[in-house]
């Protein structure tokens, strides 16, 4: 562990449509890799995760927002120091790669919906990306107004106008609006500023049960590894309370799908903590806040592929119940992204339902107005009270209709 890790404290979402820079913002915030030459694991880890860290810092003796910087020497020559670490959850600008959005978004303590100054406001995934922050609740956001080397000085004008028309009514009324160019590093330090103010770390309770969304799971290993050699299962995902460390019991819910007398049911799945990754560190401990990746002693055929993605971990006999069907009240949009008519959920009809990092196929066994009974393809693992974004086959892809809260 080096002197300057600092474990990341808070999950920012980039969301926003495709090509408008998530990518290149989240390099531009986090700087280079230092470490050349880490470890398989810790490499592994932050290129499947498709995460990244940054420490924004300050420089002592310079006013805002120019003190801000993400690097460790100030233009003073002095030295910054660090403010805070933040973790970037990326959210695929991909129409297809909704689903990926809205279980990322599950973990998102805030967002930087990023908004093209050289393009119409809103393209289409402005549009739904914004309106799944609104029904996921996430209402901590800066609007980075990106590209703005690309235009002159009157069309971002126009361009910032747009912007702040389309957000009128919606959970980003307030969110500060700040031009930035993500390609030519302008305006950096404003943005950090901006993020510094309106997305704070959230309470957490240190002393909680641990509780980790599982986001992602894989094998570590290279194909032709020998079994002395080989490494447990990994999983990625965010501690939302409480610690893990070194040598901790965990739980998984549902679990895996097992064959028991014909019948196909979910049990959990124990096993240990061999190793955490933080902040691109290997630590003993970890504690609520940003995203990790936990090695385990799982059968890394287990994890491949993502395949305990969705999961909740935590110590044995401390998670919430597993449900296979469920009750929800639901509240519908009054309109899909786009302008059509959202009509009542019906009895029969297939809907697509994101349950923290969990995504489910149900079929609504039931149906009433504000309310509807579903029976799950693959059982989720929730509390009462669970939010869960609902979405619809419409054409050929899934669209987010409306938002339920798990009653029963
Ligand atoms: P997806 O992950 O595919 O949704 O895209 P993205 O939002 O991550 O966009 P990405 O960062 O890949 O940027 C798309 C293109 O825009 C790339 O060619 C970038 O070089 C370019 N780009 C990003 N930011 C800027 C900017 O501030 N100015 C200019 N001129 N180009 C930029």
């Amino acid at each position: 562990m080096t002197g300057n890790y600092r474990q990341p404290e808070v999950n920012i979402g980039l969301v926003g449509h495709v090509d408008h820079g998530k990518t290149t913002l989240v390099q531009a915030l986090s700087g280079e890799w230092t470490d050349q030459h880490s470890e398989e694991m810790k490499r592994g880890i932050s290129i499947r995760l498709g995460y990244a860290d940054a420490t924004f810092r300050r420089c002592p003796g310079m006013d805002e927002p120019e003190c801000y910087t993400v690097d460790e020497e100030c233009e003073n020559g002095e030295e910054s120091e660090p403010v805070r670490t933040v973790s970037f959850v990326d959210a695929p600008g991909h129409e297809t790669l909704m689903a990926t959005m809205l279980s990322g978004a599950s973990m998102m303590d805030g967002a930087v919906l990023i908004v093209a100054a050289n393009e119409p406001v809103p393209q289409a995934q402005t549009a739904e990306h914004l309106m799944a922050l609104d029904i996921i609740g996430i209402e901590n956001i800066v609007i980075a107004q990106n590209k703005v080397d690309l235009v002159d000085a009157e069309t971002a004008r126009n361009n910032y106008e747009q912007i702040q028309e389309f957000v009128e009514g919606t959970v980003a009324e307030d969110a500060p609006v700040v031009p930035i160019s993500a390609g030519q590093e302008v305006n950096m330090d404003l943005l950090m500023q901006a993020i510094e103010e309106a997305i704070p770390t959230p309470e957490r309770d240190p002393d909680a049960d641990a509780r980790m969304q599982v986001a992602r799971s894989f094998d570590i290993n290279r194909p032709g590894t020998t079994f002395e050699d080989l490494m447990g299962g990994v999983l990625g995902g965010s501690l939302v309370e409480g610690r893990l460390q070194k040598g901790d019991e965990l739980e998984l819910r549902p679990g895996r799908q097992v064959e028991e007398g014909g019948q196909t049911e979910y049990q959990e799945i124990q096993t240990t903590v061999r190793s955490l990754q933080a902040g691109g560190e290997i630590v003993d401990e970890v504690g609520p806040g940003g995203l990790l990746g936990v090695g385990t002693g799982l059968d890394p055929s287990l994890t491949k592929g993502d395949s305990l993605a969705g999961q909740i971990a935590g110590p044995p006999g401390s998670l919430p119940p597993t449900w296979h069907s469920f009750t929800m009240d639901v509240e519908l949009l009054d309109r899909l992204v786009g302008g059509e008519d959202i009509e009542e959920i019906s009895t029969g009809e297939p809907l697509m339902l994101t349950v923290g990092t969990s995504t489910t196929v149900g079929a609504v066994s039931s149906a009433r107005e504000g309310e509807a009974e579903v029976n799950l393809k693959r059982p989720v693992c929730a509390e009462v009270g669970a939010k869960i974004a609902i979405n619809r086959r419409v054409g050929t892809r899934w669209r987010l209709i409306g938002v339920g809260t798990l009653t029963e």
